[in-house]
């Protein structure tokens, strides 16, 4: 039942200060995720989503408040030990997939491992596995040019969760996948966690995907607006095709009722810093 709380965050807030601009990108935001809970982060573009993933994947540091990741406190670190922490303990697949180009998807993946020291023959065969669970079995050796963007992402999700982190962040992992797809990837990534008691954050800007979260969190100005945990709620709003739920508008070049396509990352994320 008391299931372990493995991400803290208290009053988190993260200002950018760029040519005379100041914005409050993440405002105070206190969020907990337990060890098995999977959490769907949403909330209109420019809402602070992606910088609250990159605070929490250790590659943006806060401007006040704490975060506590597996009782860590991650602004206590200094970046070697950030790095080390990040390597260890989050896998992540941002909105860029971040893949090194000249290594082939089962590479790309085992490379989590090998940074890990970790690459065993019994790792190769994980790596396998999973790349094949997530429909690869037959890309197992193909380069991310020779993949499909939908592929690369998946290829992403399985570097994300190959060394058994605690956290799991992924910034729209369905982007680039139809319907099918994204249902059978965001539910086997919903498995994953469940079945390996990960603590998850998924941003999507694709309600339905929501019907495989355990609590939704929207953002809005940098702020939690709301958060929604009951399951009928969530199916509620995994059901619906308009955003009124979520009082956000939507753009107006909108192609599907329930989906946007997010802007480029603005941000340039270093993947995991270098092997020391
Ligand atoms: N490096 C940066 N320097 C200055 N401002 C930034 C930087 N990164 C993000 N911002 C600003 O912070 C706010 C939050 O951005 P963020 O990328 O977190 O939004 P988001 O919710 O992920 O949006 P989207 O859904 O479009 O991906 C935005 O106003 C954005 O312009
Ligand atoms: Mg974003």
């Amino acid at each position: 039942m008391n299931q372990q709380t493995i991400i803290e965050t208290t009053n988190v807030t993260k200002i950018f200060d760029s040519s005379g601009l100041t914005v409050r990108a993440v405002d105070e935001v206190s969020l907990r995720v337990k060890a098995g809970e999977f959490v769907g982060l949403v909330g209109p573009s420019g809402s602070g989503k992606t910088t609250m993933l990159a605070m929490l994947a250790t590659l943006l540091r806060e401007s006040d408040g704490t975060m506590m990741i597996d009782g860590q406190d991650l602004g206590a670190m200094g970046e070697r030990q950030r790095t080390k922490f990040r390597r260890e303990k989050i896998g992540f697949t941002f909105q860029a997939n971040n893949l090194v180009p000249y290594l082939t998807a089962l590479e790309n993946v085992e490379l989590m491992l090998r940074l890990n020291k970790k690459n065993g023959r019994k790792s190769r065969e994980r790596a396998r596995e999973l790349l094949t669970r997530l429909g690869l079995g037959d890309r197992l050796n193909n380069l991310p040019a020779q993949l499909s963007g939908g592929q690369q992402q998946r290829v992403a999700i399985a570097r994300a969760l190959i060394h058994n982190p605690s956290v799991v962040l992924a910034d729209e992992p369905t982007a680039s996948l139809d319907t099918e797809r994204a249902n059978q990837v965001v539910g086997i990534f919903a498995d994953l966690i469940h079945e390996e008691q990960r603590a998850g954050i998924m941003v999507t800007h694709d309600l339905r995907m929501c019907k495989y979260v355990d609590k939704v969190v929207q953002m809005v100005d940098g702020k939690i607006a709301r958060v929604i945990t009951e399951r009928t709620d969530i199916e509620l709003l995994a059901g619906t095709s308009e955003f009124d739920r979520l009082d956000k508008p939507a753009p107006a070049k909108q192609k599907d009722p329930i989906s946007w396509e997010a802007p480029p990352l603005r941000m340039p994320i270093p993947v995991y810093g270098g092997a020391d």
